[in-house]
C-alpha cells in the first residue's frame, strides 16, 4: 500500500479562499477590517519566520495585522502593559504573542494577560476549559488544523481508535479532548502517550489514527504503525538544512493509507485556522 498523501497545502488555500469572502461580507457589515496584532519578543530566527508567514497570510485574506517588534530585554512589566493596551484596542480583534519568550518573562502570565476574547491561539483557561467542556469559543489552531485535515481527506473518526503521541498543552491535550467530544470530526476513543508510557509501539501499533506530536525527528517508524492506519504529522524538526517530521516518512507511508508531509501538512493549516479564529474573534466584538 502506498498512502494518500494528505495535502495541507491545498486544503488550506481552499480554506483561504473562503475566508476572503467571509472577511469581505464581514467589512461590509462591520465597516471595519477583522485584525492580528502579533507580539515577537526577542530574535529567534523560526520565530521571525513563523510571525513573517502570519503575516502575509492576514493580508491575503484582508485580515489586517500588526507586528510588535520588542527586544530581547523586554521586560514582562513591559509585555504586560502592550497586552493591557492591545486588549482595549477596538481595533484589534486577535492578540497573538509568539513563543517561546525569553526565559526571564513567565509565560503563563503573558498568555493569561490576553482578553478571552481576543484569545486566537485558545491558551486562555477560560477558552481551554470552554473548549474541553465542548463549547468552545474559539479552537486552537493547530488542534483544529488536525482534525479539519481529517474531516476534509474524509476520514472516519466516529469510533476510530485515536492514538496521540505527546500531551503538551499547545497540540497533544487538546487535539486528544477535541477528538473525544461528541461532535463531527470526533467521538474517537483516544489514547495519549508521552515521554513516561510503557510499551508506546504496542500502543501506536493499534491505532487506526495515529498523530504524533513530540518533536523528535523520525522518531515513529513503520513498525509502529499498523498498515492501514492514517497518520498525523505535527512534528517540526531542523535536520541539518532541512526541515522533517516526527515520522519516519517513506517507510511509514509505503505502509499507512494516509499521511501528512513536512512540510506542507499541518503547518500551513495551523496558519488558516488562526486566520479563521481572528475573524471569529472580530466577529465576537462586533456583536459585543
Ligand atoms: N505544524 C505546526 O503548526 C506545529 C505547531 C505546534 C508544534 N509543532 C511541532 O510539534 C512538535 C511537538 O510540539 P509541542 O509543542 O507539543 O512539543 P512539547 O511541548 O515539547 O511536547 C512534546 C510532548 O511529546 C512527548 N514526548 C517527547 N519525547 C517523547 C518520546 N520519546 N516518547 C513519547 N513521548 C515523547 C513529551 O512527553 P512529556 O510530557 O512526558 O515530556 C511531551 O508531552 C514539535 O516538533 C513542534 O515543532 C508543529
Amino acid at each position: 500500500m502506498t498512502a494518500k498523501v494528505i495535502d495541507g497545502k491545498a486544503i488550506a488555500a481552499s480554506i483561504r479562499e473562503r475566508l476572503a469572502a467571509d472577511v469581505v461580507a464581514f467589512r461590509n457589515v462591520a465597516n471595519r477590517s477583522p485584525k492580528l496584532a502579533a507580539i515577537l519578543v526577542g530574535d529567534n530566527p523560526a520565530s521571525h519566520v513563523y510571525v513573517r508567514n502570519k503575516e502575509q497570510a492576514c493580508s491575503k485574506v484582508g485580515i489586517a495585522s500588526d507586528v510588535h517588534r520588542l527586544p530581547d530585554s523586554t521586560t514582562q512589566q513591559e509585555l504586560l502593559e502592550l497586552i493591557a493596551r492591545l486588549n482595549a484596542d477596538e481595533t484589534v480583534s486577535g492578540i497573538l504573542v509568539q513563543l517561546p519568550l525569553p526565559k526571564a518573562i513567565d509565560e503563563t502570565t503573558v498568555l493569561d494577560a490576553v482578553s478571552p476574547i481576543k484569545d486566537v491561539d485558545c491558551f486562555h483557561p477560560e477558552n481551554v476549559g470552554r473548549m474541553a467542556q465542548g463549547r468552545p469559543r474559539f479552537l486552537p489552531c493547530t488542534p483544529r488544523a488536525v482534525q479539519v485535515l481529517l474531516r476534509e481527506s474524509n476520514v472516519t473518526v466516529d469510533g476510530a481508535h485515536v492514538v496521540v503521541l505527546g500531551r503538551s498543552e499547545i497540540v497533544g491535550k487538546p487535539v486528544s479532548l477535541m477528538l473525544v467530544q461528541k461532535g463531527e470530526t470526533a467521538n474517537a476513543t483516544v489514547t495519549i502517550c508521552h515521554s513516561r508510557t510503557k510499551n508506546l509501539a504496542e500502543i501506536t501499533r493499534t491505532a487506526d489514527i495515529l498523530i504524533a506530536a513530540i518533536g523528535q525527528p523520525r522518531f515513529v517508524t513503520a513498525e509502529m504503525v499498523r498498515p492501514g492506519a492514517v497518520v498525523i504529522d505535527v512534528g517540526i524538526n531542523r535536520v541539518g538544512d532541512r526541515l522533517v517530521g516526527d515520522v519516519d516518512w517513506e517507510p511509514v507511508s509505503a505502509i499507512a493509507s494516509a499521511i501528512t508531509p513536512v512540510p506542507g501538512g499541518v503547518g500551513p493549516m495551523t496558519i488558516a485556522m488562526l486566520l479563521e479564529n481572528t475573524l471569529t474573534a472580530a466577529k465576537l466584538q462586533s456583536d459585543a
